[in-house]
């Protein structure tokens, strides 16, 4: 059996953050009201030339050199993103072109703030069915481009960025020890983007709700299927939407808070690349040791879940 796991990550942060009191001047709101109801403190917020591929592309190359490879050796390419430049092309073959790799399969993979697990999942089938050895999964989203500025229940919530890793073999022990993906349909219509206006609209308490119980949900499902239990879990790295929700799922699951990544006050929501962004922001923090047991937790538009149980190194 392989052991397929995350040997290089790279990530781009635009330069330009966004404080609580910035957006006190654009809509009706507070410093106060937004730390306390969901930890944000700041996002970073991308320049008009700079689109979800510009920074999906920077992501990929710093994951690619951290992976020790050339980018002829990458054998396909996943971006997991809600806001690409275009319906299509997809962001993973402009990302493809700008890495000068002609002919390496490339696709985005929607599933909203989930999508990186979903795409990290689809390319551990690939190399696990031997096509591919190495796949670079990506999460990128530039949502500033499609929030109503006006609306002070979702423009002060996300922020812009791209997380990239490389999946390929490690050895035996080490990488992606379990998965679990699901989603409910019927939910679909408590987060969406509104054709008309092509701005995000959401039922902000309905998704609480469902995340508050799909996070640690999915946590414990994943665990289990790893033949783990929560005991076991050294960091947490959920996707990032909102402070409360990851004390919650700590309070559901007896995990102690500092177990749990809250890069979200720094980056606030960055969708689908908010998982690889908090992994690489408690990398640079020191927090993560090689052996280490790591869950990634997806939740969000779809309504779509998913999570990741592996073991940290290569
Ligand atoms: O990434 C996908 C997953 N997304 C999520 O998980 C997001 C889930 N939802 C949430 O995180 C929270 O529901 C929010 C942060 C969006 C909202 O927090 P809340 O505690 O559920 O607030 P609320 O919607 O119940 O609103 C409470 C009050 C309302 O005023 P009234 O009706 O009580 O007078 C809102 O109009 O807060 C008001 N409000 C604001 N006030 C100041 C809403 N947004 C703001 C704001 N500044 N930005």
């Amino acid at each position: 059996m392989k052991h397929i796991g995350i040997t290089g990550i790279g990530t781009f942060l635009p330069d330009a953050i966004v404080t609580n009191n910035d957006l006190e001047k654009i809509v009706d709101t507070s410093d106060e009201w937004i730390r306390t109801r969901t930890g944000i403190e700041e996002r970073r917020i991308a320049n008009e030339a700079m689109d979800t591929s510009h920074m999906a592309v920077i992501a990929a190359k710093n994951a690619i050199m951290d992976a020790g490879l050339a980018a002829g050796e990458i054998d396909l390419i996943l971006v997991a993103t809600a806001t690409p430049d275009f319906a299509f092309p997809s962001v993973a073959t402009m990302v493809q072109e700008a890495l000068e790799i002609p002919t390496t399969p490339a696709m985005d993979i929607s599933a909203a703030c989930s999508g990186f697990v979903y795409a990290l999942v689809t390319g551990k089938q690939f190399i696990e069915s031997n096509t591919y050895k190495n796949v670079l999964v990506i999460g990128s989203e530039k949502f500033s481009k499609i929030l109503d500025w006006s609306d002070r229940t979702t423009c002060v919530l996300f922020g812009d960025g791209a997380g990239a890793v490389v999946l390929s073999e490690v050895s035996e022990g080490k990488g992606i020890l379990s998965f679990e993906l699901g989603a409910d349909g019927a939910g679909g219509k408590h987060l969406l983007v509104n054709p008309k206006s092509n701005t995000v609209v959401m039922n902000g308490r309905e998704v609480f709700k469902f995340s508050v119980r799909q996070l640690p949900e999915s946590t414990l499902q994943v665990v289990e299927n790893a033949g783990l239990t929560i005991d076991d879990i050294d960091l947490l790295i959920p996707h990032q939407a909102n402070v409360r929700i990851l004390d919650a799922a700590a309070a559901r699951l007896g995990i102690p808070k500092d177990k749990i990544s809250t890069s979200v006050r720094k980056h606030g929501n960055t969708s689908a690349a908010s998982i690889p962004l908090a992994l690489s922001y408690e990398l640079e923090k020191g927090k993560i040791e090689d052996g280490d047991i790591l869950v990634f937790v997806g939740f969000g538009g779809g309504l779509t879940w998913g999570s990741v149980c592996l073991r940290w190194g290569i």
